[in-house]
């Protein structure tokens, strides 16, 4: 599973990319908003931080808008990834992009048939929401399992992005679903370190070697 970061905010970016374990970024509207910084600007110090696929998103909701925008951005760093809302427009556009090269990245996807759209007009990922699903009642991991089902009954090449993911639980179940790539907002990769048994067994290891070399590693 690819692990990207859902994130516009360039100190959680140089961190995540400190532990090594970082395969691209996911950015939305919302997020580069956050950062008080223009999109282009703001996604070009991204790729200077991380070398995998950067999602940038079109602002356009019509498909000549979409396709002016999206070629901007995809010059911008041979890792950007075109992102456009699941739309009638953006997937005509994502139609267009994907003859011309592109790569896509088909957001805010709710539905199996949805993602259905998005692998037939050659998205490289569709990014089912599974967060948002959760909060209006429904089971958002449900519909990450279904859409891993029906491409590989039709050997889709898309690539599931689960997004929204606001848990440790959803990133082990998106997992376990055969979701391609996981996007992470800093604080849910962060959460993935914890476990008690691990502060728990490391401080006794310590302990032990301690008392029969008296060393105290450097920083404890
Ligand atoms: C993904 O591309 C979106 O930016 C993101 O995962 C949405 O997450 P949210 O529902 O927590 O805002």
């Amino acid at each position: 599973m690819k692990f990207f970061l859902d994130t516009a905010n360039l100190e959680e970016l140089k961190a995540g990319a400190r532990w090594g374990i970082i395969d691209g970024v996911t950015t939305n509207p919302s997020l580069i908003a956050k950062e008080g910084v223009a999109m282009e600007d703001q996604i070009r110090k991204i790729c200077a931080i991380i070398d995998g696929d950067i999602s940038a998103e079109v602002v356009a909701t019509d498909a000549d808008g979409m396709l002016v925008e999206g070629r901007k951005l995809a010059k911008i760093h041979k890792n950007v990834v075109v992102k456009v809302p699941l739309t009638r427009d953006g997937i005509r556009a994502c139609s267009i992009f994907h003859k011309e090269g592109i790569r896509v990245n088909v957001t805010l996807c709710f539905s199996a048939g949805q993602a259905i759209l998005a692998a037939k007009a050659g998205a490289t990922y569709v990014s089912p929401f599974v967060g948002r699903i959760d909060d209006i009642g429904g089971n958002g991991m449900d519909l990450i399992r279904d859409i891993v089902h029906i491409y590989k009954n039709y050997e889709f090449r898309t690539q599931v992005l689960a997004a929204s993911l606001r848990t440790s639980t959803h990133v082990i179940d998106a997992a376990k679903a055969g979701a391609h790539v996981g996007t992470l907002p800093f604080k849910v990769v962060d959460a993935l370190f914890n476990h008690p048994l691990t502060d728990k067994g490391l401080d006794q290891f310590l302990k032990d070697y301690g008392k029969v070399f008296q060393e105290v590693p450097a920083g404890r």
